[in-house]
Order: structure tokens, then sequence, then C-alpha cells
């Protein structure tokens, strides 16, 4: 999304509006405050206007639903599409137990196999599109893929999408009780996706907790009902990809980035909210108030 989002209209803490950039595509004029907005989750000042890039609709799109025996076959498989450079529009990694919590909760129109699946969409040119598609079957082939189904109509294509956009849902609809779902992200150089997939999954099935993996595999992000927070980072990965850092992750991003690079975020903040007004306590503390060892 950052990358779509072109200027912004923002109410600093004492009150004064600003706009972070004008009309041109291409601007090296100053600081990048569009940048330093996004992403601050409303510490640094209040965003009231958003101006977002449009996108072409493109000629052609398609849907394709790959299997793979294993979790590991299945991120091999989405690091060799990366890695060939194969435009895909999205890549989504689902685990056979998120395969599985979709099929019984029979919120698609489809039976699925319960097992880990990768979703791809493509676009572009009809050309292009087919293109894409056969490589992405040679690639996914290479990596044990049992089935692979794909589709350019319309209708198909939403049933084929489905148990991702469903995802969410169906593990929310499994709830008994007053039981929880615990939604958390982090995310990895992709050459370390099927590491740190199968780690969690393992360290996750010892403590006895119900998780499932879903992930937007394009860029190395997971979504996981438990944090793997420590194990990110030791593969040079992030303690959020997009879910941000707000209370729940503030010491995580003291080891992820350091005291020093949290100072100077800090600096960036005191010089715009001296008084500490704007979502105080998120992502990090006052200075007078952060322990060193972020504990
Ligand atoms: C972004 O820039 C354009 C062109 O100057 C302007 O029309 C628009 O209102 C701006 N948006 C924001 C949120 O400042
Ligand atoms: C500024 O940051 C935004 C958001 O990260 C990004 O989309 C944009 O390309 C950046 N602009 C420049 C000139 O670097
Ligand atoms: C998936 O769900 C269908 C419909 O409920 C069921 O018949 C099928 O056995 C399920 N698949 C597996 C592998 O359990």
């Amino acid at each position: 999304m950052k990358d779509n989002v072109l200027n912004l209209t923002v109410v600093l803490a004492d009150g004064t509006i600003i706009k972070t950039k004008r009309r041109p595509r291409k601007s090296s004029a100053g600081y990048n405050l569009t940048g330093m907005f996004i992403g601050s989750e409303g510490t640094l000042g209040i965003v009231t206007e958003i101006t977002l890039k449009l996108q072409v609709i493109p000629q052609e799109t398609s849907v394709a639903v790959v299997t793979f025996p294993t979790i590991r076959d299945a991120a091999s498989a989405a690091s060799r599409v990366i890695k060939a450079g194969v435009p895909i529009g999205a890549m989504e990694i689902m685990d056979e137990v998120q395969m599985s919590v979709v099929n019984k909760s029979k919120s698609t129109k489809k039976v699925w196999r319960e097992v880990p699946t990768m979703f791809f969409k493509f676009s572009g040119t009809k050309s292009g599109v087919r293109e894409n598609i056969d490589l992405v079957k040679k690639l996914s082939k290479q990596c044990k893929s049992i089935d692979f189904e794909f589709t350019a109509d319309p209708e198909e294509q939403k049933k084929l999408w489905s148990a991702r956009k469903e995802s969410l849902w169906s593990m929310l609809s499994l709830r008994k009780g007053d039981e929880e779902v615990w939604s958390t992200d982090v995310a990895v150089p992709v050459s370390r996706l099927a590491d740190i997939i199968e780690v969690s999954k393992r360290e996750m099935d010892e403590l006895g907790l119900f998780a499932s993996v879903l992930g937007h595999v394009g860029d190395g992000n997971f979504h996981e009902a438990i944090m793997m927070v420590d194990r990110a980072l030791e593969m040079e990965g992030t303690c959020t990809g997009e879910h941000g850092i707000g209370l729940g992750k503030k010491k995580s991003l003291v080891k992820e980035l350091g005291l020093d690079t949290i100072g100077v975020m800090q600096k960036v903040k005191l010089a715009l909210d001296p008084n500490w007004l704007m979502n105080p306590g998120k992502v990090f503390d006052h200075p007078a108030e952060t322990n060193p060892k972020g504990t």
C-alpha cells in the first residue's frame, strides 16, 4: 500500500496543516515526508487526506491454485517464482491446517484438498498471462506440486480465490466459548521463508497451540496466530511486515533496530510533537521512559 500513497494532508500537534508533496510522479524535493508519516501509527500527526495512485485495469487476469506435499515445497516454489522474476499480481501460501479450516467451515463453494496450497494471481496481456502461468507451472513441478488448477473466467477466479478470501472468517467461525483468534505477522527474506514457516509450525505444535499459517509470500511476509518474532529476527527479518508495532511489539522493535535508531525516531517525534500528544505510548516510549534494555 505504501507505494501507492502519493501525498498526504497532515494536521500536526500544534494545529499546523501540511501537505507532503505536489503532483509530479517523481520528486526529489526535500525529505520524503510522505514516507515518514506512513507507518508512524499516528504518533507524528493526524492524516486527514490521502491521495492514492490509480492502477490501470489489466487486459487479462487469471488465478491459479497449486497444492504441494509439504509446506517447504510450497515455500520453495514461492521463492523460485520470485527468483525467476515472474511478474505475479499476488502470491499467497496457506498451510494444511488453514486449508482444513476453510474446507471444514464450508464457507466457500468448493471442496478443498487439505494440503499446503499456493494461490497465484496473474495480470497483464493475454499472451503475457499465459506465459507466466506456464512458467509458474513448470517451477511448481520442480517443487513436487500435486494439482495445478487455473482459470481466466471471472466467476471461476472468485471461486478459486475464495479459500484465501474466507480464511480469516473460517478461522473465526471455529471459535468456541471465549476463545480468541490472535493474528500477528512477521517478515523474513524470501530465501528464509521455508525455514521460518517450518520452525514456527514445529514450535507451535510443541506448545500445543492450534495455529495456521497464511501469508503474502511475494514479499516474505506471513501471518500466524502466534508471534515468531525472535525466529524472524534471527533470520534477518522484521517483527512486523504490515501489522505494525502498536503497544505489543515495542520491545521487538528495540531488538530489531536498536536504541540508536529508535533514538532518531524519538528526536523526529519530539521535533514535531514536543508535548508527546500524538498517540502516546505507541511504537516507542518517551526518551525519559525508555529503558536501555527495552524491558
Ligand atoms: C496531492 O496533490 C494533488 C495535486 O497537487 C492535490 O490535488 C491533492 O489534493 C493532494 N492531496 C493531498 C492529500 O494533499
Ligand atoms: C516516499 O515514500 C513513499 C512511501 O514509502 C514512496 O512510495 C515514495 O516512492 C517515496 N518517494 C521518494 C521520492 O522517495
Ligand atoms: C473437505 O470437505 C468436504 C465437504 O465437507 C469433505 O467431504 C471432505 O472430506 C473434506 N476433505 C478432507 C480431506 O477432509
